[in-house]
């Protein structure tokens, strides 16, 4: 695990810690690292979880780790969460934990965070409002089909109504994102929208890198454009993790690819 550092041309003195795709596993190096970075805000761009679930099941229970984690990140800086593909099997009750730790969760709205001024919105993740849908027109006897669970391309959409008075503010907006191919892959192709910084994980690097270019992502399929780094559209720019697990199955390994804790620099 390292720190990744990005420094990013925008008229304001902040540092964002961009934590992505914990997958349920232990936060505690990532504690150490944000407390030494010191952070002004936490984003946490979604995959919390890991969807190894069935309908009904307390993914805090069966996840515990997360909790603590963003407790930790609460106590060191204000946090915001968004949803990401794994976080579709989240209860009701889930979300009530999540709050619960002091983190905001950011479930398609924004908000002003008031000790730096940033506007922080956060993107649900079209997967997850596909199942919300599905739930609305479905009893819990008819189980959302599994061929749907891994559809993160292009046949769903996000929610994207809520962007318009998010846009229309002012000041300096950061968009929590979970799917980089939002960007400008598949609606709401974010790139052209007037937010100035999008910050994604879900590419997991690419898993194997080879002359700093990943290999797979879902969503992107085989050689994927939006791994990790800085991408910079005509409106503002998309920042992407790298993630902080390897969930990868066996033999797959994660090769050149090291987990990452990045820190952006805004000045
Ligand atoms: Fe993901």
């Amino acid at each position: 695990m390292k720190e990744r550092i990005y420094r990013v041309r925008a008229g304001i003195p902040h540092t964002i810690a961009l934590l992505s795709d914990l997958h349920g596993k232990d936060g505690k190096e990532i504690l150490k690292i944000l407390t030494r970075c010191r952070p002004s805000l936490i984003a946490v761009s979604g995959d919390l979880f890991l969807d190894h679930a069935q309908e009904g099941d307390s993914l805090i229970d069966l996840q515990p780790k997360v909790v603590p984690l963003l407790r930790g990140c609460a106590e060191l800086a204000p946090t915001y969460i968004s949803l990401g593909n794994h976080e579709w099997l989240a209860s009701p009750a889930d979300i009530l934990a999540l709050q619960s730790t002091g983190a905001v969760l950011l479930d398609n709205e924004w908000v002003r965070d008031e000790g730096t001024g940033l506007l922080i919105g956060g993107l649900t993740s079209a997967m997850v409002m596909d199942f919300r849908r599905f739930r609305k027109k479905h009893t819990p006897e008819h189980p959302y089909p599994k061929a749907k669970r891994h559809v993160d391309g292009l046949v769903l959409h996000p929610s994207v109504k809520w962007l318009r008075t998010f846009e229309e503010q002012d000041g300096y907006k950061v968009l929590l994102c979970h799917h980089p191919e939002y960007w400008c892959l598949q609606t709401p192709m974010l790139r052209d929208h007037p937010i100035d910084l999008v910050l994604s994980g879900h590419a997991h690097g690419g898993q194997i890198r080879l002359f700093g270019h990943g290999l797979y992502s879902p969503g992107q399929g085989f050689l994927p454009r939006y791994t990790g780094g800085v991408y910079t559209g005509p409106q503002g720019r998309l920042i992407v993790s790298r993630g902080l697990v390897n969930t990868a199955p066996r033999p797959i390994p994660r090769l050149f690819n090291p987990r990452e804790v990045v820190i952006i620099d805004l000045h």
